[in-house]
C-alpha cells in the first residue's frame, strides 16, 4: 500500500468508528426516550427533559452534547431541539431509523461476546439476547420497523398464498411471532383472517396481546406462550408462518417439518421467511448482504446459523411437500412457500 492510500484508508475507518459512535448516542436517545420527549415537548433544556423523564441531569446534560455534536440535536442558548435527523431517531416516527440504531449497538454487543466465547467454543444461546437489559425491550419493534414495510409492500403483494388465504377468511398460525407484528399486518390487509401467536418468551406474548388489543384485534388474534417443537393445535390450519424463527429450531428440523405439515390443512400453505445465506460466498461483499455475516456470527452465539433458501426448500421436499422459493431484498431475503404435494 503506499502512503497516500494507507492515509486514505485511516480516514475511511476513523469515518466508520464515528457512524458507530452516532449510532451509539441515538441508541442512548432511544432507549430513554429522549428523542420521544423533545419531540412532544418542543425546545426543552437537558435539566427540564431529565425532570420529564426520572433521568440523571448531569447524564442527559453529556448525551445531549453528543447528540448535538453528531447533528441529532440543535441549540438555541441552553435549550435543545430536535433536528431533523433527531426526528428520525423517534420510534414514533412513521419512517423510524431506531432499527438502525438497535441493530448498531445489538451487533457491538454479539461482536464482544464472540470475542471472548471464541476463546473456549461456548456457545451460552439465546440467553445472551436478554444480557443487555436496555436493547430486549427494543428487538421487537426494531424487527417490526425493518421488515413491516418490506412485507406489506413487496412480499404479500407479489405472493399469491396471500391473496388465497384472504379470500377464504382462513386461520393463520404464527411460530415464533415476536411482538405478533406479522399477524397484526395480515388482520389489517385480510379483514376475515383469524390468527393465533405462539413464542417462547413471556414477555412477547404480552406484548403481542397488548398491541393487537390497542390495534383492535384482540378478537381475531390470539397468542400463547408455548415451544415450536412441541407446537399442536386443534385442527387443520390454513395457513404457518414462520418469520426469522426456523433457524432457531433448525436443530430438530425433522420433527419441526412434520409438525408444520401435520397442522396443515389440505389446500393450505406453510410460509417460511429467513434471511437467505448465499450459496455464494464472494456475494457476503454485496452491501445488502453483508450484514448476514455479522449476523451470523451473533447467531452462532445463540447455538444458531443462518440458512441456505435452497437447505429450507429440501427440508421441505423430505418433509413430503412442494416448496417455492422467492427472493426480495436484492436476495437478501427469503421466502419459502410449501404446500403438501
Ligand atoms: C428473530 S425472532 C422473530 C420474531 C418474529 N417472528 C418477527 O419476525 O418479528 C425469533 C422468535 O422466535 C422465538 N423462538 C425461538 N425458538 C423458539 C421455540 N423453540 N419456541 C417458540 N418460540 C421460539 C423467539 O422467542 C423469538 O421471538
Amino acid at each position: 500500500m503506499t502512503e497516500s492510500t494507507i492515509e486514505e484508508t485511516r480516514k475511511q475507518i476513523r469515518m466508520q468508528a464515528q457512524g458507530t459512535m452516532s449510532l451509539g448516542v441515538a441508541f442512548i436517545g432511544i432507549a430513554n426516550g429522549l428523542f420521544e420527549a423533545l419531540r412532544q415537548r418542543g425546545p426543552s433544556t437537558a435539566g427540564e427533559i431529565a425532570q420529564h423523564l426520572g433521568l440523571d441531569r448531569d447524564y442527559v446534560t453529556r448525551w445531549a452534547d453528543a447528540a448535538y455534536a453528531f447533528g441529532f440535536l440543535e441549540r438555541e442558548g441552553e435549550r435543545c431541539v430536535l433536528s431533523e435527523k433527531g426526528d428520525l431517531m423517534c420510534p414514533s416516527h412513521p419512517k423510524t431509523l431506531m432499527p438502525v440504531a438497535v441493530g448498531s449497538v445489538l451487533s457491538m454487543h454479539m461482536a464482544d461476546r464472540a470475542a471472548e466465547l471464541m476463546r473456549t467454543g461456548e456457545r451460552p444461546g439465546e440467553k445472551v439476547l436478554g444480557e443487555r437489559k436496555t436493547i430486549l425491550p427494543w428487538f421487537g419493534a426494531m424487527l417490526e420497523a425493518n421488515f413491516s414495510g418490506l412485507f406489506e409492500q413487496e412480499i404479500c403483494p407479489n405472493l399469491s398464498v396471500f391473496r388465497e388465504i384472504d379470500q377464504k377468511n382462513g386461520t393463520v398460525v404464527d411460530l415464533g411471532c415476536g411482538n405478533g407484528w406479522y399477524l397484526r399486518s395480515l388482520a389489517r390487509r385480510c379483514p376475515g383472517i383469524r390468527g393465533m401467536g405462539l413464542d417462547g418468551f413471556e414477555e412477547n406474548i404480552q406484548k403481542a396481546r397488548q398491541l393487537s388489543k390497542d390495534a383492535g384485534f384482540s378478537d381475531r388474534l390470539t397468542f400463547r406462550v408455548g415451544d415450536i417443537k412441541t407446537f399442536a393445535h386443534g385442527g387443520p390450519v390454513d395457513m404457518v408462518v414462520m418469520n426469522r424463527a426456523l433457524h432457531h429450531v433448525w436443530d430438530e428440523k425433522e420433527t419441526v417439518f412434520r409438525i408444520l405439515r401435520d397442522h396443515l390443512a389440505k389446500d393450505g400453505a406453510v410460509v417460511i421467511w429467513e434471511p437467505a445465506w448465499p450459496e455464494n460466498p464472494a456475494d457476503l461483499r454485496e452491501p445488502r448482504k453483508r450484514p448476514l455475516a455479522m449476523q451470523n456470527l451473533g447467531e452462532h452465539v445463540q447455538g444458531n446459523h443462518l440458512l441456505r433458501p435452497q437447505e429450507i426448500a429440501e427440508a421441505f421436499r423430505e418433509a413430503g411437500m412442494t416448496p417455492e422459493i422467492h427472493l426480495f431484498s436484492e436476495g437478501a431475503e427469503a421466502v419459502v412457500v410449501g404446500r403438501i404435494a
